[in-house]
């Protein structure tokens, strides 16, 4: 059979490749470039990958313009609708839904490796009490590897499965103490008698002396049931910043602690993991609802680098499914636990604005996950700081199951871009005095 080609020329030196198409199963399809420099003598430019694939994944599918996600191929509603958490984990890394005594042993052993090691939770009191907490999970994630030494041969699927459970079954635990260090309280361990959204709950609020009261008070349903939501929204999203960052990272051999510890770092910036946090910092500065028009402006004006966060993303152009799901639990949340605060009428006041406003209806810049994801865990009563560390917990894993995936493939090379050099061409050396 004849494969599709595209035809590059260059005009310069009039040599011509023809470049093969490689098509998915659904999408778009991607030209093949990589004898392009070998052929002709160019690289290509794209700058923000706009229009780069950078690697074959049977993971997670978008459509930007008609706003679908797949995790494995099941629609993101079906799954928010119907699974748990740890379910959609299963599914992510093994590609298949578990069946129930699949998905119970899979949950048990997530269980057995939820604890820390001891001299890992003494880590902690080196970090200064006032750290950023995602400061303290990249730290901590990264350190992970020196306690686990001996199951790092990443050539061995079983040390691979073993490593990517620990860091799925570690992440919570780990969240959880990075908040309790910041705020002075004694760490938590995890329980056995409770499932992934409980146990992080309980390792974040419950105090010693608290199992004389109810566990109601801070394991409430509605807050675990958003909470699960939460976390199978966010546990993918093919090859977004972080994910690649952990793709990179692993292509030269590191160890997953250190890529996770890598893609934690990427997860940190306000316009990616970050926004959750900055649109609660937004609001904070917008104030009251009479000055909503003023920073809408500002967002508008190209000599302003005022964003409106929460809107707008790379990949959905239309709307994002995460965050019509999410908006539906945002009023179920604040219907549960009212609060007289502003911000959440500051934030509906905001989303009307801007829905009706002409540059974010033409720039097709509607609320993304973010917008309300901060919101719901305000309401949960996690402290802002430590909403980039929930989106950590769910993406990790995503990044291990890219982790898998990427390990599994017999032909993998190191990940090493190229550049379009804008330097100075050669020139001489000139001892100092003559500067
Ligand atoms: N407020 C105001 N204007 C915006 C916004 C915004 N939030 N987002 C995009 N625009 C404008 C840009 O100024 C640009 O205008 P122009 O065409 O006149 O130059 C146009 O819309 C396109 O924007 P780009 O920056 O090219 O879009 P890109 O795809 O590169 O950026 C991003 C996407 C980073 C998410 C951007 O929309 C943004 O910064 N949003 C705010 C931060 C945020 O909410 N991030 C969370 C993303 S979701 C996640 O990580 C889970």
């Amino acid at each position: 059979m004849v494969k599709d080609t595209v035809t590059i020329r260059n005009n310069k030196t009039g040599k011509e490749v023809d470049l093969p198409l490689e098509y998915g199963t659904v999408g778009t399809p991607a030209v093949d470039i990589g004898s392009l420099n070998k052929e002709i003598g160019t690289f290509t430019f794209d700058q923000g990958f706009m229009s780069t694939a950078s690697c074959k994944s049977a993971i997670t599918y978008i459509d930007g313009d008609k706003g679908v996600l797949l995790y494995r191929g099941y629609p993101i509603e079906q799954l928010a609708k119907n699974s748990s958490f740890l379910e959609v984990v299963y599914l992510l890394m093994n590609g298949e839904l578990p069946r129930e005594n699949e998905l119970f042993s899979f949950a048990s052993e997530i269980k057995q490796h939820s604890m820390i090691h001891e001299a890992l939770r003494v880590f902690f009191n080196g970090f200064h009490y006032d750290a950023h907490p995602m400061s303290m999970m990249v730290g901590v994630m990264g350190s992970l590897s020196a306690f686990y030494h001996s199951e790092l041969d990443m050539n061995d699927p079983e040390h691979r499965r073993i490593s990517a459970m620990r860091m799925v079954a570690k992440v919570p635990t780990i969240a959880a103490a990075s908040h309790r260090h910041s705020v002075g309280w004694p760490f938590i361990y995890p329980r056995l008698d409770l499932d992934y959204c409980e146990n992080f709950m309980n390792m974040m609020f419950s105090l010693p002396g608290q199992q004389y009261i109810d566990e109601n008070n801070y394991i409430d349903p509605v807050a675990v049931k958003a909470l699960n939501l939460l976390f199978i929204l966010h546990a993918d999203h093919e090859q977004n910043a972080s994910t690649s960052t952990v793709r990179l990272a692993s292509s030269t051999g590191a160890n997953p602690y250190a890529c996770v510890a890598a893609g934690i770092s990427a997860l940190w910036g306000p316009a990616h993991g970050g926004a959750n946090e900055a649109v609660l910092s937004m609001l904070a500065e917008i104030g009251t609802v009479d000055r909503i028009p003023e920073f809408i402006a500002k967002a508008k004006d190209k000599n302003d680098p005022f964003r409106l966060m929460g809107f707008g993303h790379r990949v959905y152009k239309n709307f994002d499914p995460r965050a019509t799901i999410t908006r539906e639990t945002c009023y179920e949340v604040l219907e549960k636990f009212p609060s007289d605060d502003p911000l959440f009428d500051l934030m509906l006041a905001l989303e009307e604005f801007a829905l009706k406003d002409e540059y974010f209806i033409e720039k097709k810049l509607y609320p993304n996950v973010d917008f309300y994801s901060g919101i719901i865990y305000k309401a949960l009563k996690i402290p802002e700081d430590m909403f980039t560390v929930m989106f950590v917990i769910a993406r990790t894993a995503g990044w291990v199951s890219h982790w898998l995936e990427m390990m599994s493939e017999p032909s993998q090379r190191i990940g090493r871009p190229r550049q379009i050099y804008t330097g100075y061409d050669v020139r001489d050396y000139k001892p100092v005095l003559d500067r």
